[in-house]
């Protein structure tokens, strides 16, 4: 097993599901070491003075949340980032517009109405949503919508910047994520309205869900690779964009 050798302090880790969504910022770092700890890889090294840790998460909910106990066990970073591609949920956004995360929320963690066998499965019915982090642990149906807010810090260093970012608008809103890819136009329309969605993605939900959990700060940066909404074709490019824009995102953060 690769395992990182010398002290790790006030690292900013940096994650993303694919490589398409890191391999140019492992490309960006110096003195690059790499660990492996189960499926997960993690890349450390330094761009600019930054001590950056890369962290491909893999897809979906689970790994994102098995990749996050696990950077902040070993390595205590000072803030996490969890960036990449998304889904338009927002018809006015574009293909390389980004999306900063106010708020994240699960949408996938509801509790269906009852109905008959045979009388079919409509998700357009599924409007009670259920908290995984109840405040009463006795309560084993909380009904309650959970929005994870974006670490202030954060926020406000990504605001600071957003100017910098040519290949689109750069806008702020909750990013909703699934174990899901929704292509059915009434569902994401259904989505946008019960929850306030802007983008769909399969990670950010559980980072923050994790980082909360361990008090760390924590925020979510997506950019729109497609959007079904309004005929946005994806666009793999948009992934560079998106790593780009957070390493400015963390420059600022670290400089303030
Ligand atoms: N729906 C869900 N996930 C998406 N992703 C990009 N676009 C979408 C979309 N429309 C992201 C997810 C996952 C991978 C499929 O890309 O976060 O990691």
């Amino acid at each position: 097993m690769k395992v990182f050798t010398g002290r790790l302090i006030n690292c900013v880790v940096i994650q993303a599901a694919l490589p398409l969504e890191c391999e140019y910022l492992v490309g960006l770092l110096v003195n690059v070491q790499q660990e492996t700890r189960g499926g997960w890889v993690f890349w450390r090294g330094e761009y600019q003075g930054m001590d950056l840790i890369v962290s491909k998460t893999r897809m979906g909910l689970s790994n994102a949340a098995a990749a996050t106990a696990i950077a902040i066990e070993r390595y205590q970073p000072r803030a996490i980032i969890n960036q990449g591609t998304s889904g338009g949920h927002n018809p006015d956004l574009n293909v390389f517009d980004i999306v900063l995360g106010l708020e994240t929320t699960n949408f996938g963690m509801v509790k269906t109405p009852f109905s008959e066998r045979g009388a079919g499965s409509n998700s357009l019915h599924w409007h009670e949503a259920f908290d995984m982090l109840p405040d009463d642990e006795s309560d084993p149906e909380p009904i309650r919508k959970r929005y994870y807010p974006a670490d202030a810090a954060l926020l406000t260093a990504a605001r600071a910047v957003k100017q910098t970012y040519a290949q689109g608008q750069v806008v702020e809103g909750v990013i909703g994520s699934a174990d899901c890819w929704n292509n059915e136009l009434d569902r994401i329309a259904f989505l946008r309205e019960m929850y306030g969605t802007e983008v769909e993605e399969m990670e950010a939900a559980s980072v923050a869900q994790i980082a909360q959990q361990y008090g760390v700060p924590m925020m979510a940066i997506r950019v729109v690779s497609n959007n079904i909404t309004n005929g946005g074709a994806y666009n793999p490019d948009t992934g560079k964009a998106c790593q780009d824009f957070v390493l400015q995102v963390v420059a600022q953060y670290l400089r303030t």
